[in-house]
């Protein structure tokens, strides 16, 4: 079914009066960054070079394609469960008529035809690959080379671009322009170095029927402990056979290793050995195979989220995209940003995987002129755009999981000492710095725990408050309790209390057991909390589709209304900044959420009628 006009009646006053287009040709900035801080302008663009770029239109149906979302997501409203289909999803994010003419009408001006073009399923983006030359000419900038100082990694950008007036307001975004994003997982071996020489031997699989946990969970995490911990019987096997799937996304060129997963499943998952993963490729992503080039982040998201969830469906997605370009290099480089070619690839996809695990991002960072104080690498443009193609997926049933990152309130740097948190307006002032996408209030974002008994927050739990988006009425409760607890004045400034509030949920993070390149290492990170969330999601689907409801979907409406799910976690801060962070509390904080899953507790939970 298409929506028809009268039933959505936002529409008509959405449907904004465009000026008649002047066709004034004098280009105007629409988007311009100070210098980034910790990149160096290098020189200029090699002029042979070709750019991706992504155009997107604005989808003025959104606010109500929001509403869709918020009552298919809330387990006290009649249509809880009544996901919209793809074609509804995309009536509902596609641009007017007039802004997709305007663009391909100024397209063809530079000689760019239909057929130059690739469009998304709802047409919201345009993509062109075009030498870099004429995409200076088109948005009249000039693009550099750009080194990160303390990676060394180089990209091609700008920091202001223009287009024709009349075309400002049919244009939301342009990129790779502005985004100085340099997109990681939040695997940190680094935060294990300690643990990783005294792994103490394998219990082999202990029994879960008392409420003793396996004191070897203490320092190693296994399949076992994680059931042990959060209250999944050993004895629980999700059906194979009720449509029920789970996906984990893969970027950078980070390869899983099906071999790794056969030593993995036969140390921690014997029934699930002669098992694996479907393979898909994004855009040309590869599936390289050698046990050499076996990636750490790819390895950990399968190994523990289709460990958890065995014998679930499973998929592997891998986002080509390599890491920013060398210069000196005259190969032709990606220099596109992965999410939205994920994005595009995965709401093409009939069916999606029901629950997809993300252990990648960036900082909300940079200070766009004009705007206040917010610093953001990822552009607010950008960032807006990406998540509103997350709530796309929300609507028709996806359940979207992702890390908080690995800096605790500050940047996603690994190493506290060299945190800046600095803004970028000239001030230099300290802010504490969310990372996106798990600021995007159509995610559930997965904060670090570590120990047991009790279990407390990690110091690197990503957590905080969203500079880009503002605070979703589901953590209205919640966030509001937590807020005004803290001691009057405290990080005043430092935060923005009307933000989006991370994490959502937590999970543990630090000493992970799997195989990486036919060695067991030891991993840490919210890199290890988010598939391990996203497998206990798996398995709360399995509840759901075997009672005959619909999968879980957009998460967090539904999260923060069963707080008892959770394992409360009291313990713990994560600094950053110069600062001791925030500190776990009884009830939401901005260390672990909600808390950890009780499994036990949320089967029931998920098939109540509310
Ligand atoms: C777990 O390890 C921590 C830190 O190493 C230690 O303080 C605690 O006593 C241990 N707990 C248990 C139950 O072994
Ligand atoms: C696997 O990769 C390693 C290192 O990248 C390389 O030395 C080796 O030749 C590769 N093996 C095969 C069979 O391609
Ligand atoms: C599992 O998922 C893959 C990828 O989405 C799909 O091609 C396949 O048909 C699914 N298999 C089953 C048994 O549902
Ligand atoms: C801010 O930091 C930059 C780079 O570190 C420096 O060049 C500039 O002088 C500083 N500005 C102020 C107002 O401190
Ligand atoms: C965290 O707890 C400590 C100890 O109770 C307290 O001194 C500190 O002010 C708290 N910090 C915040 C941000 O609430
Ligand atoms: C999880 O829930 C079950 C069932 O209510 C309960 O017996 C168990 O103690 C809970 N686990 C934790 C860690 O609180």
């Amino acid at each position: 079914m298409r929506f028809t006009q009268s039933s959505l009646p936002f529409l008509t006053l959405l449907s904004v009066v465009f000026a008649v287009p002047s066709k004034d040709p004098a280009p105007e900035v629409k988007e311009s960054i100070n210098p980034p801080r910790g990149w160096t302008l290098r020189s200029a663009a090699p002029s042979h070079h070709t750019i991706e770029l992504r155009i997107g239109l604005p989808q003025p149906s959104f606010p109500v394609l929001e509403k869709h979302l918020y009552e298919v997501s809330d387990p006290f409203h009649e249509r809880y469960g009544q996901h919209l289909t793809k074609a509804e999803v995309e009536a509902l994010a596609a641009p007017h008529q007039e802004s997709i003419d305007l663009v391909s009408e100024w397209l063809a001006t530079h000689s760019i035809g239909e057929s130059d073009i690739r469009r998304s399923p709802a047409r919201d983006w345009v993509t062109i690959k075009i030498p870099i030359t004429l995409a200076e000419k088109m948005l009249d900038t000039t693009y550099h080379v750009w080194t990160h100082d303390a990676s060394g990694d180089s990209i091609l950008r700008t920091t202001s671009y223009s287009l024709p007036k009349h075309l400002h307001p049919h244009i939301d975004v342009i990129q790779p322009t502005t985004m100085f994003a340099r997109f990681k997982g939040y695997r940190s071996t680094i935060h294990d170095i300690d643990r990783s020489p005294s792994l103490p031997a394998y219990t082999g699989d202990s029994t879960n029927s008392g409420a003793v946990i396996d004191p070897s969970c203490n320092t190693t995490i296994t399949i076992s402990c994680l059931q042990q911990l959060y209250s999944v019987p050993s004895d629980f096997t999700p059906s194979a056979h009720v449509g029920n799937s789970i996906g984990v996304t893969g970027y950078l060129e980070k390869f899983a290793n099906r071999q790794d997963l056969q030593s993995f499943y036969a140390d921690q998952r014997p029934e699930a050995v002669g098992s694996t993963f479907n393979f898909v490729s994004v855009k040309g992503g590869l599936n390289d195979q050698n046990l050499s080039n076996a990636g750490g982040e790819a390895d950990l998201d399968v190994q523990f989220a289709f460990g958890l969830s065995f014998p679930v469906n499973s998929t592997f997605f891998s986002t080509a995209g390599h890491p920013p370009f060398i210069p000196d290099i005259n190969t032709p480089m990606d220099t596109n940003e992965p999410y939205a070619d994920w994005l595009d690839f995965i709401l093409a996809q009939e069916k999606p995987p029901l629950a997809i695990s993300t252990s990648y991002g960036d900082d909300e960072q940079f200070l766009t002129v004009g705007v206040p104080w917010f610093q953001k690498t990822v552009p607010e443009s950008f960032a807006r755009r990406v998540c509103a193609g997350f709530a796309q997926l929300g609507a028709r049933g996806v359940s979207l999981v992702f890390s908080s990152g690995d800096g605790g309130v500050g940047d996603g740097d690994d190493n506290p000492a060299t945190q800046t948190c600095l803004t970028n307006d000239g001030k230099n002032q300290t802010k504490f710095i969310p990372e996106f996408p798990a600021s995007c209030p159509f995610v559930t974002a997965v904060g670090g725990t570590e120990s047991i008994e009790p279990e407390i927050g990690v110091f690197f739990s990503g957590g905080g408050f969203s500079n880009f988006f503002a605070r979703p009425s589901y953590q209205d409760k919640a966030v509001g309790k937590f807020l005004s607890a803290l001691p009057k004045g405290t990080f005043e400034g430092l935060f923005n209390p009307n933000g989006r509030a991370i994490p959502d949920v937590a999970a543990q993070g630090v000493g992970f057991r799997i195989f990486l390149r036919g060695q067991i290492v030891s991993m840490a990170g919210t890199s290890a909390s988010s598939p391990t969330f996203t497998g206990i999601v798996a398995l709360l689907n399995d509840v759901r589709l075997r009672a005959g409801q619909p999968p879980l979907g957009f998460l967090n409406p539904l999260l923060y209304t069963i707080p008892e799910g959770f394992n409360d976690i009291t313990i713990g801060n994560n600094p950053g900044c110069g600062t001791k962070g925030f500190n776990a509390t009884t009830g939401w904080d901005a260390v672990t959420g909600l808390g950890t899953p009780n499994f036990s507790k949320l089967r029931d939970l998920v098939i109540r009628k509310y």
